[in-house]
């Protein structure tokens, strides 16, 4: 597909900005699908149609802004936020639909990397469309409709955000395994925004009989409150059937043959972190929050299966207690794990980082 070095109109460029803006005012809205927009204009350059995509199931935002454009769709633009797809899901090839309201040209932010769906930009080009692809790419990018659905697309799992709550010298709980509270309260309200922005929230099963977490979304602030689903990585089935995180909306991934009993839903499901996440994958989940504790950590760390890490450091000593990690097999420095800070700052007085790792090209 010819790329963005081709022209683009100012009238187009707007009608992708409006199309993400449609987009990121409900990110969620198709979600586990990508929230995509799209907006149709008429040969003169008039918007004469905008469109958001359904929940799963529903019309595409191409079929919804064509819908909203009706005959002056015939001979336009189509501006769509993601290349349309070409495979038949639960609902028919947005590109069959685009060839039949007469639409002259398409152009599109990011290339669809999903596999039954991509090439639909190809498509259009082969049946004669004017097609332009990577347009306002950085945008589409940062987009929260797009950015978590296009990450786990490309990476084919869900993205995988570490955060951990540390004492100055790197400790997340105290000798006796007591940890409230290494951070004070702005950064406990920001850990949980960021449960807030994640389809899963993580963690082993030692966390949960050290501290019995409720995994939940409680104090956001003014953030959209969206539960996200609370997973005990338990290969021995060692959870208390009295643990707070269970309940609706919790699931135990024990090893394949272990039986649990309690009130949550049970998977089965191989120790190594790539199978859970293969089987969050399939539930529709796009990121998970991993908060630990040290062992699963390491266990994901060493899989190379972590995207982004959020530490929190309260200024505290602690001396002795668990670690951050336990243990990623490093013997020297020349293995260390090398990552790139992405961001620092202060909440309250605690401070915190966000990186992630530098992967070779
Ligand atoms: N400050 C913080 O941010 C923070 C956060 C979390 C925890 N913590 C602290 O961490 C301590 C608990 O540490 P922990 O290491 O026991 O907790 P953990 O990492 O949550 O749990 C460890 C357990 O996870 C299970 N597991 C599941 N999948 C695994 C895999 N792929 N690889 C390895 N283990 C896997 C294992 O259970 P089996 O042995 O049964 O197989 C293992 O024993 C507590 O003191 C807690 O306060 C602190």
């Amino acid at each position: 597909v010819p790329s963005e070095v081709r022209r683009v109109s100012p009238a187009e460029r707007d009608a992708l900005r409006r199309a993400l803006e449609l987009a990121d005012e409900d990110p969620a809205a198709a979600h586990p699908n990508p929230t995509v927009g799209a907006a149709v204009l008429d040969p003169t350059g008039r918007l004469v149609g905008l469109g958001r995509s359904a929940p799963p199931g529903g019309p595409h935002a191409e079929i919804a802004a064509l819908g909203a454009a009706g005959s002056g769709a015939e001979g336009g633009t189509l501006a769509v936020t993601l290349e349309p797809c070409h495979g038949t899901g639960r609902t028919g090839p947005c590109t069959t639909a685009i060839l039949a309201a007469g639409i002259r040209r398409v152009v599109y932010c990011a290339a669809d990397p999903a596999p039954g769906f991509a090439g639909g930009g190809a498509a259009l080009a082969a049946a004669g469309v004017d097609v332009v692809g990577g347009v306002e790419r950085a945008a589409a990018r940062a987009s929260a409709g797009l950015a978590g659905w296009l990450s786990a697309a490309e990476a084919g799992r869900p993205v995988v955000t570490w955060k951990v709550a540390a004492s100055l010298d790197g400790r997340t709980a105290a000798a006796d395994g007591s940890s409230r509270w290494i951070t004070g309260p702005a950064a406990r309200r920001a850990a949980h925004q960021l449960r807030a922005r994640h389809d899963a929230v993580l963690v082993g099963s030692g966390t949960v009989l050290a501290d019995d977490p409720e995994l939940t979304v409680r104090d956001a602030g003014d953030c959209d409150v969206r539960q996200p689903l609370r997973v005990i990585a338990d290969p021995r089935g060692r959870t208390p059937a009295t643990a707070r995180a269970l309940g609706p909306g919790a699931l135990v991934a024990v090893s394949t043959g272990v039986r649990w009993r309690g009130p949550a839903e049970v998977v089965e499901v191989a120790r190594q972190p790539a199978a859970l996440l293969a089987v969050l994958g399939r539930r529709g989940v796009r990121s998970v929050l991993l908060e630990g504790g040290p062992t699963l950590a390491a266990a994901f760390l060493t899989a190379g299966l972590v995207d982004r890490a959020v530490v929190h450091v309260g200024p505290v000593l602690l001396g002795a207690g668990p670690p951050a990690l336990a243990g990623l097999d490093i013997g020297t420095i020349a293995a260390a794990q090398r990552w790139q800070i992405d961001g620092v700052g202060r909440l309250g007085p605690d401070a915190y980082l966000t990186a992630r790792p530098l992967r070779e090209a």
